[in-house]
């Protein structure tokens, strides 16, 4: 029996992994029941999984299909929001948030994390585990929380219940991807974890190796769990730092007049030093990339007691914070400063293609400032219904519809849907020659090229040779720019 604490994007998504692991007879190897809290958060997703369907918007039809099967044909995956099923559990898979009260604070001696929702998990945890249960934490936590902060308060629990077994404790960060490859980023993805000692390291590897391909992905044992949990903020920090590097040369290739993807898939051919650079974009949203690196520096002040100041990352993350203010330059450019009065169409608030986590936009910050300068913003996004960050704001789910009453366009997620749109499809949803930024490399080069024929002005991110070819400028009478 497998529990899965917290039934989020991490969560719905493991025990859902979990659920479809199965034996070499076809039958599933474990009985999973995933928990989330008894308030009108977790209700619904508890509700979602006992029907069936994933408690979190999934656009990879494995995923769902995962959880149906599980649920209406092998019948080995609930929910509930009732905490008495930790005591059934073999293993008790820990997947709640760690977040940062105050992500902006200037100073990291400032820094505050927000630990007492993850000390209850792991309390009700104790309170309720079997003896002889596993406790895998997956949670991204500050470096030294498994052994400083989960140890101690899962041995009082169980000390007031009179255990005395020895306790079974390890780290295992998630790498789930959400979006179109969303159960494969679990079951087909590399996997590191350490446990307290040699006996909690031997069940996790064993629990791991039950529903991960191991034989393609082998897991990586660490020393110990400090190891595993900093080994989480360090890769989110890479990527962080990659994608706000890469921002400055943003910058400079358009000045330049250089259309950097064409550069940046040219380095990408680099095998093993340069594939995984960072394109241009519009800003870092999401739950991890925006805190992961301010976890790390919290746990060099507060539990290592160390001085060293993470300031490329720190930076790093300021960057990618301010990100998308530079499409809103581009904009003013092409309004040419007068946005007050203007409808702008934002298409895409979710931080990534095809999913619908809205957590810390970047589109945020960007709405912030049209609004200051007086904008009509049209917001629409075809992966998210409500955006709980911003309920002010009305997410339209007709893209036509936004197309026809917008005057000025700003691509700040790549979906599909806008992948998609043609030359002819955008100048007949948007009659009226418009103004467009494309912040995520939406349009190419001929439908750049045929839209400024048809009279719009446009600018990208990233995109030089726009620029030099003067496409943020209307098109003279005689077809000269
Ligand atoms: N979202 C991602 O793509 C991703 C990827 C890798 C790692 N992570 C990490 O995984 C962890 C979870 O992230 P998430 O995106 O799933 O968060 P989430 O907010 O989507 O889900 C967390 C869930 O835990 C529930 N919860 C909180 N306290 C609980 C308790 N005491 N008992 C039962 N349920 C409880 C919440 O109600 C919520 O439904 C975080 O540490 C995050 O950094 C996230």
């Amino acid at each position: 029996v497998v529990v899965v604490q917290g039934l989020g994007f991490v969560g719905s998504a493991v025990a859902a992994v979990v659920a479809g692991a199965r034996d070499a007879r076809g039958s599933p190897k474990h009985f999973v029941i995933g928990v989330d809290l008894p308030s009108p958060g977790g209700y619904w997703k508890v509700e979602k999984l006992r029907a069936g369907v994933c408690p979190v918007t999934a656009p990879d039809p494995e995923l769902g299909g995962l959880i149906a099967e599980a649920v209406h044909a092998h019948k080995n995956l609930r929910a509930t929001a009732g905490e008495e099923a930790y005591a059934l559990a073999d293993v008790i898979v820990v997947d709640v948030p760690l977040g940062v009260r105050n992500p902006r604070a200037e100073d990291p001696a400032d820094l505050e994390l927000d630990l007492d929702g993850f000390r209850a998990a792991v309390r009700t945890v104790g309170r309720r585990m079997r003896p002889d249960a596993l406790v895998l934490i997956e949670t991204t936590v500050p470096v030294g929380a498994c052994e400083r902060i989960a140890l101690p308060v899962l041995r009082e629990e169980r000390a007031r219940r009179g255990v005395e077994a020895p306790l079974y404790l390890a780290h295992a960060y998630e790498r789930v991807m959400p979006g179109p490859n969303y159960a494969g980023s679990i079951r087909r993805c590399w996997r590191a974890f350490a446990g307290i000692d040699a006996a909690s390291a031997a069940r996790t590897r064993q629990f791991l190796e039950s529903f991960i391909d191991t034989a393609r992905f082998p897991l990586s044992e660490l020393a110990e769990p400090a190891c595993s949990e900093l080994g989480k903020l360090l890769e989110n920090s890479y990527r962080a730092a990659n994608i706000a590097f890469l921002h400055e040369w943003t910058l400079l290739a358009e000045d330049l007049g250089v259309n950097l993807f064409e550069v940046v898939e040219a380095i990408r051919l680099r095998r093993g030093t340069h594939d995984n650079i960072s394109r241009p974009g519009f800003g870092v949203g999401g739950y991890c990339l925006t805190k992961d690196s301010l976890l790390a520096q919290w746990s060099a002040l507060h539990l290592a007691r160390s001085g060293v100041v993470l300031g490329v990352t720190l930076n790093a993350l300021r960057v990618n914070y301010q990100m998308p203010l530079h499409t809103f330059d581009l904009l003013q450019e092409l309004c040419d400063g007068r946005l007050r009065g203007r409808a702008v169409l934002v298409c895409g608030v979710s931080y990534l293609p095809e999913v619908a986590d809205t957590r810390n936009s970047p589109a945020e910050l960007f709405l912030d400032r049209l609004e200051q300068a007086g904008a009509r913003v049209l917001v629409h996004d075809p992966c998210v219904l409500t955006w709980p960050e911003r309920p002010d704001v009305q997410v339209q789910r007709d893209l036509g519809r936004c197309l026809r009453q917008a005057e000025a366009v700003v691509f700040a997620v790549g979906h599909r849907p806008y992948r998609e749109l043609t030359l002819p499809g955008l100048l007949a949803a948007a009659p009226a020659p418009a103004l467009l930024v494309d912040a995520q490399d939406v349009i190419g080069d001929d439908t750049a090229a045929g839209l400024h024929a048809a009279g719009w002005r446009l600018l990208g991110v990233g995109k030089g040779h726009w620029r030099k070819r003067g496409y943020q400028w209307a098109r003279a009478a005689g077809g000269a720019s």
